[in-house]
């Protein structure tokens, strides 16, 4: 009905909410956002550590964002299932792709479908709240877990497996997580590398943080680090000051008063190296993990490139539970899009998919499951830009209307999707807020989508019925008519 007042406004939509999808909003005028979970943030709230709040922090811009009237939030629906790209390029001049990385390598070895064996991102997820992870429930009742990696992700599965349940009660983790935190018997957490010391993918904040983690003491092998010594004065200063620490911890005599703090500590953390996993074990009936071999490896070159090669040699380490952390992984959700699966992400350049105008990719899915957040941000913003060169260069034309959200809403409806609105976001999160300062926590997270969505029932009411008002119509089409024309621009 309205679609004569677009006809100059280029629509954009993003696929995805986390840092990627909301950064290169960020740099568009408008833009409407497709979420599959009913709420926002991706990682940030389901990803980054209960115990690093100040992270977090990035939810007060992507906020400012959704709540411009520029920008709108469809939460709840599933792109690739509930709606296809091909709908969304027909209805969008420009669809920009941010979902994330929602896989996980895997080891490829024997036993890893044992049970006692799983994938970090299902075990943070698990404590994070994500919905598809709450049938988890971790068995922690063993005295050894090895996590396998040495990145941060490694580090705060370390972190959460350890720290004194005193703190993390004060944190959003979820109430099951916390209450299984408690009941755990974990006393020792190997993190096991399969290179060595200077090739470590941690970094040093996270690493000085399970040095001062309360209640817990380092058993690093000093024979790990022979040789290190002097190959320092050759990396480059944030490795080396790593490596330093790394050195200090594993071979320096501790002052007194830390000497007393570690010999009151009740848990156990240490990084073995140039171990690589051959087989998991199991016990006689085969129905869970108790243990991993390992493939003893040295270095072939040095440096950030040096590669693992085995010895021959097997080491068996003895565990109840192994966490496997060597990286997220993207999936396809569309086999209309280019994929490169030895990558494991949309082939692309600055952000343009290849062969295919108009189509655009951001964050983890356009350079792989590495960066912090900082990373995801200036890729995004370098992805925006190359949106609105190609619109203002002409190589996607935006000469012709296309119907935006309104086709799409009315296939959703069609559908039986019901999407969730930023305010409806919003209704959750002052309840989640509420919930949490009941057990001084800053929230406790709704764990399943079913929960989510009854909550909001009477707000939906409310907006079907100002939605069927004439006057809301009219006064979007004028607030649509003084955004058009320049409505794609930086800002
Ligand atoms: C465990 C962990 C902890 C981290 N901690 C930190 C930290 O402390 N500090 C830091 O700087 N960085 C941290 N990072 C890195 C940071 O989280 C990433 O750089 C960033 O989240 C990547 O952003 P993204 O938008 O590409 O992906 P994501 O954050 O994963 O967002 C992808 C979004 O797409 C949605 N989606 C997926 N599939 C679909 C679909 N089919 N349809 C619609 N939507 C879909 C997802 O639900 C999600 O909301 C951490 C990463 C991990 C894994
Ligand atoms: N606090 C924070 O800032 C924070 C917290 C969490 C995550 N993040 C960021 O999020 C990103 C993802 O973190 P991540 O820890 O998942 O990834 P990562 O930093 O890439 O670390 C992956 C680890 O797995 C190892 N690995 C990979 N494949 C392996 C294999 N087949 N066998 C054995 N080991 C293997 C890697 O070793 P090799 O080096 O030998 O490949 C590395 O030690 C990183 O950029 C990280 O910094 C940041
Ligand atoms: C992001 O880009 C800015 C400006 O180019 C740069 O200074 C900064 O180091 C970059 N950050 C990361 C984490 O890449």
């Amino acid at each position: 009905r309205w679609t004569t007042f677009s006809i100059c406004s280029p629509k954009v939509c993003i696929v995805g909410s986390g840092p990627a999808g909301f950064y290169t909003a960020q740099h568009l005028i408008k833009v409407d956002i497709y979420e599959r979970l009913p709420v926002p943030f991706g990682l940030v709230r389901f990803g980054v550590a209960p115990d690093h709040p100040e992270v977090k922090n990035v939810i007060n811009t992507f906020t400012l964002t959704a709540r411009n009237s520029r920008c709108s939030f469809y939460g709840n629906v599933n792109v690739g299932k509930d709606v296809s790209i091909e709908e969304l390029q027909q209805a969008y001049h420009a669809v920009v792709l941010s979902y994330g990385a929602e896989g996980n390598r895997r080891m490829g070895v024997p036993g890893e479908d044992l049970a006692g064996v799983y994938s970090a991102k299902d075990f943070v997820g698990w404590y994070n709240g994500l919905p598809s992870c709450q049938e988890l429930s971790p068995d922690l009742n063993c005295e050894t877990a090895v996590i396998l990696g040495q990145g941060n992700v490694a580090l705060d599965v370390a972190r959460i497996l350890l720290a004194p349940t005193d703190i993390l009660k004060k944190t959003d983790i979820t109430q099951p997580a916390l209450e299984a935190l408690v009941q755990s018997q974990v006393r020792r957490v190997l993190i096991v590398g399969r290179r060595g010391p200077m090739q470590v993918a941690c970094t040093i904040k996270e690493f000085r943080e399970m040095v001062n983690l309360p209640d817990t003491r380092p058993e690093m092998m000093a024979d790990d680090f022979e040789g290190v010594k002097e190959a320092l004065k050759d990396l480059p200063r944030p490795r080396k000051r790593l490596t330093e620490l790394m050195m200090k911890t594993a071979l320096e005599i501790p002052s007194e008063k830390e000497q007393e703090r570690q010999s009151k500590a009740s848990r156990v953390w240490a990084f073995r190296f140039l171990r690589s996993p051959i087989e998991i074990l199991a016990n006689p009936d085969n129905s869970r993990t108790v243990g991993i071999r390992l493939a003893v490896n040295r270095l072939e070159g040095s440096g950030d490139g040096a590669r693992a090669v085995p010895t021959g040699e097997v080491e068996d380490v003895t565990c109840g539970l192994l966490i496997s952390s060597i990286g997220y992984k993207s999936l396809p959700i569309d086999p209309s899009v280019p994929f490169d699966s030895h990558k494991a992400i949309v082939p692309n350049n600055m952000g343009r998919v290849q062969h295919t105008a108009g189509l655009y990719c951001s964050g983890w899915l356009k350079t792989g499951p590495t960066g912090v957040i900082a990373t995801t941000m200036n890729n995004s913003f370098d992805t925006a830009r190359s949106v609105v060169e190609d619109m203002e260069s002409g190589t996607v034309d935006v000469s012709a209307a296309r119907p935006g959200s309104q086709s799409i809403s009315g296939l959703l409806e069609e559908r039986g999707v019901k999407p969730v609105t930023f305010s409806n976001w919003e209704k959750i999160d002052s309840l989640e807020m509420s919930r949490g300062e009941a057990s001084g926590k800053p929230r406790e997270k709704l764990l399943t989508v079913e929960e989510m969505l009854q909550h909001l029932t009477w707000t939906e009411l409310i907006l079907y019925t100002l939605k069927g008002n004439p006057m809301f119509f009219i006064m979007d089409a004028i607030i649509n008519k003084l955004l058009q024309c320049k409505s794609i621009q930086m800002v």
